[in-house]
C-alpha cells in the first residue's frame, strides 16, 4: 500500500495531501488571507506565510490520515510552475523531509497535477480531453496517460482566473474575486450585457481584450450614473461569468470534436465555478460525450493532488534528485 506525501505552495495555499494507492486520505489546505488586503498576491508576504503554515500543515495531515510519518513511502512536492519564493519553501521542505526519512523524491509539475486530479475520487482513466483552467494558465491538454500529456491549446495572456479576478477588482470586489463573481451572478440574468468575443482561430485562449471591454463598459455607464455598479452588480457579474465560460466552452467542446475525445473533464481554480460546472456538464450531455468533474477540494491548489501526481509517478519510478531545482 504505496502512501505518498504531497506539497503543494506554489502561489498562496499551503497544502498537503496524502495519497495511499491511488486515495486520497487527507488534503489540508491553509490559504492565506493577507493578499486581499493588496488586491493580489504578494509573493514576499506568500514565502513568509509558506513557511510559517508548512510543519503545521504537514503535522495535520498526518494526523488526519491516521498514519506514522514513517510508514510514507516518497514525499513529493511542487516543483514549478509558481513563484519562485513560494515554491523554494515546498521544495526545501520536502528535500530536507525526504533526506531525514530516507524516502525518495518526487518533483510534480504544477499543471499536470491539476489536469489528473479529475482522476480522483472517480473512474476516470486517459486519454481524455482536460480543460484547465486556472489563476495563471487557460489550457486544452490531452491526458494520454498519468505521465503522457499532449498541450492543445494555450494562454496566450490572461489565464481564465485572472479574467475573473482582474473584473471582480473593476468591480470593487476584493481579491480573490472569482469566487465573488461566482456567488452574486447566481442572482443575476446572464445576458443582461454582451461582451466581446477573442477570434482566435486555433485552441489558444485570450483574456486581455474582455478585461479591457468591461474597463470600458464600466467607465461609461459610471459616468451615466454613479451608481450603476452597485445597482447592477449582479447583472454584470452574470454576464461577465457567461462571457468567460462561453468562450472557454466553446473551444473546448471544438477540440473534443477535432480530436475524437468522448472523455472530457474540467480541472483547476476556475472548474470550482458553480455557473462553469452546470454548462459543461449540460453541453456534454447534449452531445453525448462522457464529463468528469472533480470534487471542489481537488479544484484550487491542493496537496491531495500533488500527492496523487506523485503517486503516479512512484508507480514509473519517476524519482527526483536531492539537488533538484527548485
Ligand atoms: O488553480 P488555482 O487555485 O491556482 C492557480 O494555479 O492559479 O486557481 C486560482 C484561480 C483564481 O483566479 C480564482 O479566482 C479562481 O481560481 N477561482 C474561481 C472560483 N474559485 C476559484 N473562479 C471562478 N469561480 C470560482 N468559484
Ligand atoms: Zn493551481
Amino acid at each position: 500500500m504505496a502512501l505518498i506525501l504531497g506539497i503543494e505552495s506554489s502561489c498562496d495555499d499551503t497544502s498537503v495531501g496524502i495519497c495511499q494507492e491511488g486515495k486520497i486520505i487527507s488534503n489540508i489546505i491553509s490559504t492565506q488571507p493577507i493578499h486581499s488586503l493588496y488586491g493580489g498576491v504578494v509573493p514576499e508576504l506568500a514565502s513568509r506565510a509558506h513557511i510559517k503554515n508548512i510543519l503545521p500543515i504537514v503535522e495535520e495531515s498526518i494526523k488526519k490520515a491516521n498514519i506514522n510519518l514513517q510508514a510514507i513511502d516518497a514525499i513529493a512536492f511542487t516543483q514549478s510552475p509558481g513563484l519562485i519564493g513560494s515554491l523554494l519553501v515546498g521544495s526545501s521542505f520536502a528535500k530536507s523531509l525526504a533526506m531525514c526519512l530516507e524516502k525518495p523524491l518526487i518533483a510534480v509539475n504544477h499543471l499536470e497535477a491539476h489536469i489528473l486530479s479529475p482522476m480522483i475520487e472517480s473512474n476516470l482513466n486517459p486519454p481524455y480531453l482536460c480543460l484547465l483552467v486556472s489563476g495563471g494558465h487557460t489550457q486544452i491538454v490531452c491526458c494520454k496517460s498519468a505521465i503522457e500529456m499532449e498541450l492543445i491549446g494555450n494562454t496566450l495572456d490572461d489565464a481564465a482566473g485572472e479574467a475573473f479576478d482582474k473584473s471582480a477588482r473593476l468591480l470593487g470586489l476584493p481579491y480573490p474575486g472569482g469566487v465573488l463573481i461566482d456567488k452574486l451572478a447566481k442572482e443575476g440574468n446572464p445576458l443582461a450585457y454582451t461582451f466581446p468575443k477573442p477570434k482566435i482561430t486555433n485552441f489558444n485562449y485570450s483574456f486581455s481584450g474582455l478585461k479591457t471591454a468591461i474597463f470600458y463598459f464600466i467607465n461609461n455607464q459610471i459616468a451615466k450614473d454613479k451608481d450603476f455598479v452597485e445597482k447592477n452588480k449582479s447583472d454584470i457579474c452574470a454576464s461577465i461569468q457567461h462571457t468567460i465560460i462561453e468562450i472557454l466552452l466553446d473551444k473546448f467542446l471544438q477540440a473534443a470534436k477535432q480530436y475524437h475525445i468522448q472523455k472530457l473533464s474540467i480541472a483547476g481554480g476556475v472548474s470550482a465555478n458553480s455557473y462553469l460546472r452546470k454548462k459543461v456538464f449540460e453541453k456534454a450531455q447534449e452531445k453525448q460525450y462522457q464529463i468528469y468533474i472533480p470534487e471542489l477540494q481537488f479544484c484550487t491548489d491542493n496537496g491531495g493532488m500533488i500527492a496523487f501526481a506523485g503517486y503516479q509517478k512512484y508507480l514509473h519510478h519517476d524519482f527526483a534528485s536531492l539537488s533538484i531545482f527548485t
